[in-house]
């Protein structure tokens, strides 16, 4: 398979990220100390897979909504800027919060993103990132949640897209070459 000409190799398949995705829904709850409900943000458009396979994990009421910050396009490296494009819409002052997002890279997008939720007052605000690339954070944002590690190849597939295409993927891919 590839994209506009780059051969993509699979990294992690289908089944391996269900498997996980279950078992981490099962560590957030136990996390929040058994709740009875649960607000979740995800950051779009990445997160939008994680965050649907995520909350259809979890057997408690769950709140979700989006939230949208501007991208950094066609490139593959973080600006470190960010501007809120869509804010979400729901009130979580004195909500139990998880945010979830595909990628901590750099980490400057969800520190900032963190900070902001943080800033609507809820009770508890935890982060869940579906993958964290290995030695390339540029803050001391740490996530409480990690689905997978995995080394610092430019992925796809499972919501990552390169350039807007690959979301549909099932599994991972890295672009070969990058
Ligand atoms: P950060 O601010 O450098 O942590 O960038 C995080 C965001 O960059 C993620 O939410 C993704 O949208 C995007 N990103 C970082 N690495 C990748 C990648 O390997 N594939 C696709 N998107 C990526
Ligand atoms: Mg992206």
């Amino acid at each position: 398979m590839e994209i506009r000409g780059k051969p993509l190799r699979p990294l992690i398949d289908p089944q391996s990220i269900q498997k996980r995705v279950h078992k981490l829904a099962g560590e957030i709850l136990d996390a929040f100390g058994n709740t009875e409900e649960l607000y979740v943000v995800g950051i779009l458009k990445g997160a939008f897979i994680f965050t649907a396979d995520l909350v259809r994990a979890m057997n408690i009421p769950v709140v979700v909504d989006f939230l949208q910050v501007s991208s950094y396009g066609q490139s593959m490296e973080s600006s470190g800027k960010i501007r809120i494009m869509k804010d979400i819409e729901i009130d979580i002052a004195g909500k139990k919060v998880l945010l979830i997002d595909d990628i901590l890279d750099t980490g400057l997008t969800i520190s900032e993103i963190y900070r902001f939720l943080k800033s609507k007052g809820p009770s508890e605000l935890k982060s869940c990132v579906f993958i964290e690339k290995e030695g390339r954070r540029k803050t001391d944002f740490e996530a409480d949640f990690v689905g997978f590690k995995t080394l610092n190849y430019f992925l796809v597939g499972y919501g990552l897209d390169w350039g807007e295409l690959g979301r549909n993927l099932p599994g991972i891919y890295a672009v070969e070459g990058s």
